[in-house]
């Protein structure tokens, strides 16, 4: 450690440099408040100044979740996460809105209010699956971007009577790029003038081949219109996720994927968390990106309050410190002071880097002056 000048632990401490220079001529030092003085005396003067200790590198302040691995022994089956993408108006909300119509634990088909661009759905044999409704794919890349690959399976929503089109081909790249298994639904096919076999070939131009055509990727005709299709889409969904054996451990303090945020008028910052492994809990307290916070509430898909939220569950978060942005991962922490520590942190990384690219032109101002 290279130690700290007398004024910026002063400005951490929030006490004047000044007395912190009295300070240490009673400890027997003398020293202006320019000068760097070693980690121990630093913290000697933290303790002397009734502070706690807040060690600043990246190795002690940092959540390390990557070298947090849970045994094998304590993970569980969970849902697949299964984005839907495709062209505009390929009707991907009406196969969402038909596939929340299958949803035999409420029951209710079709006009479901949807309170969060992510919800699961239960299949008639009791599995959940949870969807996630990335409107344009500008959020699914900026969140791959952000390191967060939320997504196990891709739908391909393609109109039977429209074809491939450039947001097709978006979608298939961007699914490509993610290294996600991709499913073909070809929708629509209640019009006379669909084409499903057209798809198929379509497809194959972009190295997308169906099982039809000797290929691996499995393609499903559906109509969410008539609501045909649906029950053998959900099947090859499952198929596919079972072949992936998703697991994650619910018992443990929770970690999460920010899918959208907002201030919310009357909630405040609200986020839309994705849970990845672990348990949430109302109560829990938490860091999110640069924000800390403690979870006052959570509403699930159907607007409803809920106490806990398990892997794979999509849940709406209240009591954020501020608006994190999507990607950013939310971890919960030990303590509150834990938090506040990780979050300023951030914030004092993220300032360093957006400050940092102009004092480049400062430091050669000064270097041609000498
Ligand atoms: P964006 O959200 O704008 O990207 O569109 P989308 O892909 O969500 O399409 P949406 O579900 O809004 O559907 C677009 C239009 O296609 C609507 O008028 C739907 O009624 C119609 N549509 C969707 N699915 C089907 C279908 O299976 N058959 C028929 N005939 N029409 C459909
Ligand atoms: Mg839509």
């Amino acid at each position: 450690p290279e130690g700290i000048t007398v004024q910026e632990l002063a400005n951490r401490m929030a006490e004047k440099g000044a007395d912190l220079v009295k300070a240490l001529f009673k400890m027997g030092m003398m020293v202006t408040v320019n000068q760097t003085i070693d980690q121990d005396t630093a913290e000697l003067l933290v303790t002397e100044f009734g502070h706690n200790i807040q060690r600043v590198s990246d190795a002690d302040v940092e959540i390390d979740t990557e070298a947090d691995v849970d045994a094998p022994e304590t993970l569980k089956a969970r849902p697949p996460v299964v984005t839907i993408m495709g062209h505009v108006d390929h009707g991907k909300t009406s196969l969402l809105d038909a596939l929340r119509g299958t949803d035999v634990a409420t029951g209710e088909a079709g006009g479901i209010t949807q309170h969060i661009g992510a919800y699961q759905v239960k299949t008639k044999g009791g599995d959940l699956l949870t969807f996630l409704d990335t409107p344009g794919h500008e959020a699914f890349s900026e969140m791959r971007a952000r390191g967060a690959n939320v997504t196990d399976i891709v739908v391909l929503v393609v109109a039977a009577d429209d074809g491939l089109m450039p947001q097709t081909i978006e979608a298939i790249n961007h699914t490509k790029a993610a290294g996600v298994p991709m499913i073909v639904a070809i929708n629509k096919c209640d019009k006379p003038e669909a084409n499903p076999q057209k798809v198929r070939e379509r497809l194959l131009e972009h190295e997308v081949i169906v099982e039809d055509m000797g290929g691996e990727t499995q393609d499903v005709e559906v109509s969410a219109l008539k609501r045909t299709g649906l029950d053998d889409l959900i099947e090859k969904i499952m198929l596919q996720a079972e072949l992936m054996e998703l697991k994650a451990n619910p018992d443990r303090a929770a970690e999460g994927t920010v899918i959208e945020a907002k201030l919310d008028k009357g909630r405040g910052p609200v986020a839309t968390i994705l849970v990845k492994r672990g348990t949430l809990k109302v109560g829990d307290v938490f860091v999110v990106g640069e924000h800390s916070g403690k979870v006052r509430a959570m509403v699930n898909d159907k607007g409803q309050n809920v106490k806990e939220a398990g892997p794979s569950m999509p849940v709406e978060v209240l009591g954020l410190g501020g608006v994190p942005l999507a990607g950013d991962l939310l971890s919960v922490v030990e303590n509150e002071a834990r938090a506040r520590e990780v979050a300023t942190y951030r914030q004092e990384q993220a300032t360093k880097k957006r400050t940092t690219a102009a004092p480049t032109s400062f430091e050669n101002m000064f270097s041609a002056l000498n």
